[in-house]
């Protein structure tokens, strides 16, 4: 934290809907940055509560809960147990995870409704909303689907187009139906209260445009168009039976919307745990009332709108809250080239990667912010995970320490050695790291994990490249006083690792600092060449990372091929069938049935098959371009196929053709022949 009018820092990190497990792009996009960062912060002592929680309200639970059979509350239990686990699974440091659910966040947000409510800052609007005349109920954004007006997907939903991202509404969909049951909609009047955003317009526009320039220029982008746009009031109420009622006479049967109680959740789970443990943590209002607080929402793209205009329009209606001081919204993670979807199971779940991948949390979180989607979305492979654990955390960062312990073990009994004379090339080596303090800071402050993380590990670079120069095992044999000077070094860069890394990858540091015997150091320690003094003794040494093999990438490989291969046969419909005017147009096209004789592959050619055909007329010569299906194209030798036997004769690689064999995808994707199940005589018509 640089700038001296703050004395703590409040980190929230959003809160993800209680309807199903988290996934690597929840990971990447805000809970690693959010641990990163306030992992730092404590290393260098500074007062920081780091705030998290599952939003356990709005419509996606609901969906969920109508999907799986089972009452809502059952869902958000469910999942917001999963969610803790998978968290604390990676280590994400949490001071506080709650819930929305929760009896103090129900009243502290019915509280803040009220006071806004009572001091006039809502205007109250009656509007046409679609209903839903069989089941009597209004229906959200979330649950109206109809055609999308811009690509003309069938299933687009009222608030976004799914296939082509557009943000709607439901008045744009063509033909709106209710998403659960399909019931078409009609429209009746409701009302509802609004906060007037217009009316926040000017004053959003300084605090953003103006005092906040240096906020990341996506979330800047988005907000200036926000605003560019002109701000509207937005509905804070919502006609549904799950969530916060609405604390005003009349309004039985509305809740408050999701957007509006969910960011209050910072402020309640804040309270829950300083209301917890005030001796510890101190008063929640410190936390968020006082001006020397910075308050940072880590965030992902799709938030921005509610944490940057929304949110800091309530608190500043509601008048005595701070305001957030950075909002360091990332962009998306894809994986293998496409949108992670919870509909289609297409993600990397995290209670499933637990599970696969058993003390390896380091290696995803050092992927994800190797890749971390900071400027623009990024892509998520399985090739890259292991190429960087294999490449970099093994071969550079395990490597090199793994061989500074061994070898002082063998050659010094496992006690550090005598740091001797210093040669310029152990100085320069020294200064390197000296200065990686410094570094770290500046790009953790500006909330650039991935070139940070860079950094850590390029220390560990110059630790591989200091031992491959020097040689320390071929010196034993003539100076071991040079030797032990050399590992000094190299265990005083090994020392300073376990400081870099502890933000980013906490339970190798950990490890690391158990094989050093070492105690968790300070921030301020890092960049010293004497964190270890001479004689200490070290712990066994074991490897820091272990080499990911191909079977294990394999299976991850297999499960999305499979899941891909699901999806589109979910997804498949036949085509649609084209009338035939009369009967005659079908006999135009003389379908025979005839034996493969011999088939084989056209010289030069990677497509076309050339099969000989018993056609029951003295025999011919067909051309096929299916080769791609049929590796050995014997396999087809003795098979009954059909073909078009009025085809007109065609030239194809110099050899003629005379008609068409009929083949048809298969769910991989490939063209197979169509065969006859029951023998049948050769020359036969099909019809
Ligand atoms: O997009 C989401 O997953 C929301 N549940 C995030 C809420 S963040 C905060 F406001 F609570
Ligand atoms: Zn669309």
């Amino acid at each position: 934290m640089s700038d001296k009018k703050f004395k703590r820092t409040l980190v929230t990190s959003a809160l993800p809907y209680a309807n199903g497990p988290v996934h690597i792009g929840h990971l990447a996009g805000v809970y690693v940055p959010a641990d990163i960062y306030v992992r730092y912060l404590r290393l260098k002592g500074e007062p920081v509560l780091f705030v998290g929680g599952s939003d356990e309200h709005g419509v996606p639970v609901t969906i969920r809960a109508r999907k799986e059979g089972i009452t809502t509350q059952e869902v958000v239990d469910r999942y917001h147990k999963l969610i803790k686990e998978s968290f604390e699974g990676f280590g994400i440091s949490f001071d506080v995870y709650s819930r929305t659910t929760s009896e103090i966040h129900h009243k502290l947000a019915s509280d803040f409704f009220r006071k806004l409510y009572d001091e006039g800052k809502f205007i109250e609007q009656t509007t046409e909303q679609f209903y839903d005349e069989q089941t009597g109920e209004f229906l959200t954004d979330r649950n109206i689907r109809g055609e999308c007006p811009h690509c003309h997907a069938k299933d687009a939903y009222g608030d976004q187009c799914e296939k082509c991202g557009r943000t709607l509404s439901p008045d744009e969909l063509i033909n709106p139906y209710n998403a659960v049951n399909g019931n078409p909609l009609t429209k009746r009047a409701t009302s509802h209260w609004y906060l007037p955003l217009d009316q926040y317009q000017g004053w959003l526009e300084k605090w953003i445009l103006e005092d906040h320039k240096e906020w990341r220029p996506n979330v800047y982008g988005q907000c200036k168009s926000w605003l560019d746009g002109g701000l509207r009031p937005r509905a804070v109420t919502r006609d549904l039976n799950w969530g916060i009622p609405v604390p005003v006479e009349g309004a039985e049967g509305k809740v408050l919307y999701v957007w509006f109680d969910a960011p209050i959740g910072y402020i309640s789970n804040t309270k829950e745990l300083c209301d917890s443990q005030p001796e510890k943590y101190g008063s929640w209002e410190t936390w968020w009332k006082d001006e020397s607080t910075r308050l940072i929402h880590f965030i992902g793209k799709d938030n921005i709108v509610f944490h940057c205009i929304v949110f800091p329009s309530m608190l500043k209606a509601e008048g005595s809250y701070i305001l957030p001081d950075n909002v360091p919204s990332n962009e998306f993670l894809n994986l293998e080239g496409d949108k992670i979807s919870t509909s289609r199971n297409w993600a990397v779940w995290l209670n499933e990667y637990l599970e696969d991948f058993p003390g390896k949390q380091d290696v995803l979180r050092y992927v994800l912010t190797a890749n971390a989607p900071e400027t623009k979305d990024n892509d998520f492979t399985w090739a890259d995970f292991q190429a960087r654990n294999n490449n970099e955390l093994v071969a550079i960062y395990g490597n090199f320490v793994n061989r500074a312990l061994v070898l002082t073990k063998k050659y010094f009994g496992g006690a550090v050695p005598k740091q001797g004379e210093l040669t310029e090339y152990d100085k320069t080596t020294i200064q390197e790291f000296c200065d990686i303090k410094q570094n770290l800071e500046q790009l953790l402050e500006q909330f650039r994990f991935r070139d940070a993380q860079r950094e850590a590990m390029n220390l560990a670079r110059t630790g591989n490249k200091y031992l491959a120069d020097t040689e320390p095992w071929k010196l034993a044999k003539t100076d071991m006083e040079r030797t032990g000077t050399i590992l000094n070094v190299a265990l005083q860069i090994a020392a300073n690792l376990s400081i870099a890394f502890e933000p980013f990858l906490p339970f190798s540091s950990e490890k690391l600092r158990k094989m050093l015997n070492m105690e968790k150091a300070e921030w301020e320690q890092l960049g010293s060449i004497s964190l270890l003094s001479e004689g200490h003794e070290l712990n066994e040494p074991s490897l820091l990372f272990e080499k990911i093999e191909d079977a294990a990438i394999q299976a991850q490989l297999d499960r999305l091929a499979r899941i891909k291969k699901e999806n589109e046969e979910a997804a498949w419909k036949a085509p649609e069938v084209k009338a035939l005017t009369n009967i005659e147009e079908f006999d135009k096209a003389d379908i025979r049935v005839g034996t493969v004789l011999e088939c084989q592959k056209v010289k030069k050619s990677d497509k076309l098959l050339q099969f000989r055909i018993d056609d029951g007329m003295g025999g011919r010569t067909i051309l096929s371009g299916i080769a791609q299906s049929y590796p050995d194209p014997s396999v087809l030798v003795g098979k009954q196929v059909l073909f078009i036997a009025n085809f007109p004769p065609r030239k194809m690689m110099g050899t003629e053709s005379e008609g068409m064999i009929l083949s048809a995808v298969n769910s991989d994707g490939k063209l197979v022949v169509t065969t006859v199940s029951s023998a049948v005589r050769n020359g036969v018509q099909v019809g």
